[in-house]
C-alpha cells in the first residue's frame, strides 16, 4: 500500500558513497514494494556540477548494483523517473534558489524531508541557506546522519546550529542499527513474552555480553577512519543504542518521546568511568598483519590512507555497569572491531545458575539467550538437558528460533525502514538531543584517556575475535567471550 504522505526528499551528498550503497538502493525497495506516493520525488543534491542525466548514469553504475534483492528493470525505470538532480554548493547561498523553485512547483506535498548525507561540518551552511528561503516550515524535516561531532562540544554545537533553525521535533538523527528488524524484535520479546520479562534483572540475570564484529577492515575510508576510530564510529551510537534497547524498562507507549525517555534513563545511569578507570574498564586495540594459507591479511598499519604510525583503535571493549535498581551489580561487556573472525551482531544473557543444583555437573554454556541480530536473525536458548542413557549427566541443548524461517515477511533494509519513517513522521527510531549528547558523556573520559596515551593499544591478528586484553577483562569476573564456549 503505498502512503498516503506526498512527499519531496531533498539528498544533499546524493553523489556520496551512503547515498550510493544505501539510500537509493532502500528508496528503490521502498518504491517496489508500493511504499511511496505516486507522486512523491527524490531531489539529488551535490556540489557536483551535472545533468539529471548525467547523475541518473552515476546511479546506474553506482547503485544498481548494491540492489541485491526484488530486482525489475521495469520498475528500476518507473523507480528513476522520481529522481531529478540539481547542483548546490552548501557554502554559496546563491546556488540554494533553483532548489526552492524545485520545491516551489509543487506546493501539495505533504512535507518536504531534507536528507544531510554530507560533513557535518556542511549542516550549519545548508540548514541557514534553506531558512533563508522559508525551507524550515513546519512540513520540512531534517535529517542527520552520523558522525553527529566528534565529541561533546562538537555534538552541542552541530546540534545549537540546526537547533536554530528547526524545532527538535524537525530533526530526525539517525543511527541506522535502530531501524534493524531485530532490534525492534527485541522490544517485542522482552515485553511481549511473559517467560522473559520477569527474569530480565539483576537478581536472574549475571552477565550481558553486546557484540558487533565485522570481517571487513577499513577498505577504502582510511582517511576518515584514523580521525574517528572505532570509538567513535561504533560504540558511541550503535553500541550504546543496543545497550539502551537491552537495559530499558517498558516505555508507557510506543510514541517517540517515552521510548527515548526511557532510554535516556539508561544513558543517565550508567556508571561513569574516571580517566584512571578507563585503563583497567576498556581495552582499545588495533588488527595486525597475519599470514594464513588463504594468503596474507594486512594490518591496519598497511591500509591505504593510515599513517604509519597511527594509533587509532579498530576494536574496543568495554566493561560497563548501568546504575540503577534493575541492573545494578550486572557487568555489561560491549565490544565491536574491524577484521575479526566473523561478522557478527548480537545479544547474549548469560543467566545465574540455579541455587542447589541437582546436577552438579551442569553445562556452564546453558542458560543463556542468544540474540542474533545479523547476518541471520534469531533467538536460541541454550538449555540443560539430560543426556540419554543410564545416570544424570546434563549437556547443552539450543531451543531456537530462525526468524526467517519462522515469520513470514518481507524483510526492510534498516534504511528502508527509517526512510519510511522520516516521511511518515515517526520519530522513534531517531535519537534526541539528550541522548545523543549523554552517550557523548558517557564516552569522554575514555577519549581523555587515550589522548593522553594512558591505556595501551594493543594489537589483535586480523581475521581474529580480538585481544587477549578483552579475554581478561571477562576473566577477571570469571567469564568468557560467548564464542569461547
Ligand atoms: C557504520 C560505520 O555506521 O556502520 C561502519 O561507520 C560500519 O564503519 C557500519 O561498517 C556497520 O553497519 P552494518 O549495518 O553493516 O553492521
Amino acid at each position: 500500500m503505498a502512503t498516503q504522505t506526498n512527499f519531496d526528499l531533498v539528498l544533499f551528498g546524493a553523489t556520496g558513497d551512503l547515498a550510493m550503497r544505501k539510500l537509493l538502493p532502500s528508496l528503490y525497495q521502498a518504491h517496489a514494494a508500493g511504499l511511496l506516493h505516486p507522486q512523491g520525488r527524490i531531489l539529488g543534491v551535490s556540489r557536483s556540477n551535472l545533468t539529471t542525466e548525467a547523475f541518473l548514469q552515476k546511479v546506474e553504475a553506482d547503485s544498481k548494483i548494491h540492489i541485491t534483492r526484488y530486482f525489475n528493470e521495469e520498475t528500476w525505470q518507473t523507480f528513476i523517473s522520481r529522481i531529478h538532480y540539481l547542483s548546490v554548493d552548501a557554502t554559496k547561498p546563491e546556488t540554494f534558489a533553483h532548489l526552492g523553485d524545485k520545491l516551489a512547483e509543487r506546493p501539495e506535498t505533504d512535507n518536504v524531508v531534507i536528507y544531510l548525507s554530507t560533513a557535518p561540518k556542511f549542516f550549519m551552511p545548508v540548514c541557514e541557506n534553506l531558512a533563508k528561503l522559508g525551507l524550515n516550515h513546519p512540513k520540512v524535516r531534517v535529517v542527520l546522519e552520523k558522525p553527529l561531532g566528534t565529541d561533546l562540544q562538537s555534538s552541542q554545537e552541530i546540534n545549537d546550529a540546526v537547533g536554530k533553525f528547526y524545532q527538535e521535533n524537525q530533526i530526525y538523527r539517525i543511527d541506522h542499527y535502530l531501524g534493524k528488524e531485530a532490534l525492534q524484535n527485541l522490544l517485542v520479546l522482552r515485553f511481549g513474552n511473559v517467560m522473559f520479562e520477569p527474569l530480565w534483572n539483576k537478581r536472574y540475570v549475571d552477565s550481558v555480553q553486546l557484540t558487533i564484529a565485522e570481517k571487513l577492515g577499513v577498505e577504502e575510508r582510511g582517511e576518515f577512519y584514523d580521525i574517528t576510530g572505532a570509538l567513535r564510529d561504533m560504540v558511541q551510537n550503535h553500541l550504546v543504542q543496543m545497550l539502551c534497547m537491552v537495559a530499558m524498562d517498558a516505555p508507557s507507549s510506543l510514541d517517540a518521546d517515552a521510548v527515548r525517555d526511557e532510554k535516556l534513563k539508561v544513558l543517565k545511569a550508567l556508571k561513569p568511568f574516571s580517566v584512571e578507570s578507563v585503563s583497567s574498564e576498556v581495552v582499545r586495540a588495533q588488527y595486525s598483519a597475519t599470514e594464513t594459507e588463504q594468503g596474507c591479511c594486512n594490518g591496519y598499519l598497511q591500509e591505504r590512507n593510515v599513517p604509519e604510525s597511527s594509533r587509532t583503535e579498530t576494536y574496543v571493549a568495554i566493561r560497563a555497569e548501568i546504575d540503577n535498581e534493575r541492573w545494578q551489580g550486572v557487568p555489561f561487556y560491549l565490544r565491536t572491531g574491524k577484521r575479526m573472525a566473523d561478522k557478527v551482531a548480537e545479544i547474549v544473557l548469560n543467566f545465574k545458575a540455579l541455587p542447589n543444583p541437582l546436577f552438579t555437573e551442569g553445562s556452564p554454556s546453558a542458560n543463556r539467550l542468544v540474540i542474533e541480530i545479523q547476518p541471520f536473525e534469531s533467538i536460541r536458548f541454550h538449555t540443560q538437558v539430560k543426556t540419554p542413557g543410564a545416570g544424570s549427566r546434563v549437556e547443552t541443548a539450543v531451543l531456537g528460533m530462525d526468524m526467517a524461517k519462522e515469520v513470514a515477511g518481507r524483510r526492510q533494509e534498516a534504511y528502508e525502514r527509517l526512510l519510511l519513517d522520516v516521511i511518515e513522521g515517526n520519530l522513534a527510531l531517531f535519537n534526541r538531543r539528550d541522548e545523543l549528547e549523554a552517550a557523548w558523556a558517557w564516552v569522554t573520559p575514555i577519549m581523555e584517556n587515550w589522548q593522553a596515551d594512558k591505556a595501551p593499544l594493543h594489537l589483535y591478528p586480523a581475521g581474529s575475535w580480538g585481544p587477549e586484553a578483552a579475554r581478561a577483562l571477562l576473566a577477571r569476573d570469571g567469564n568468557v567471550w560467548h564464542e569461547e564456549q
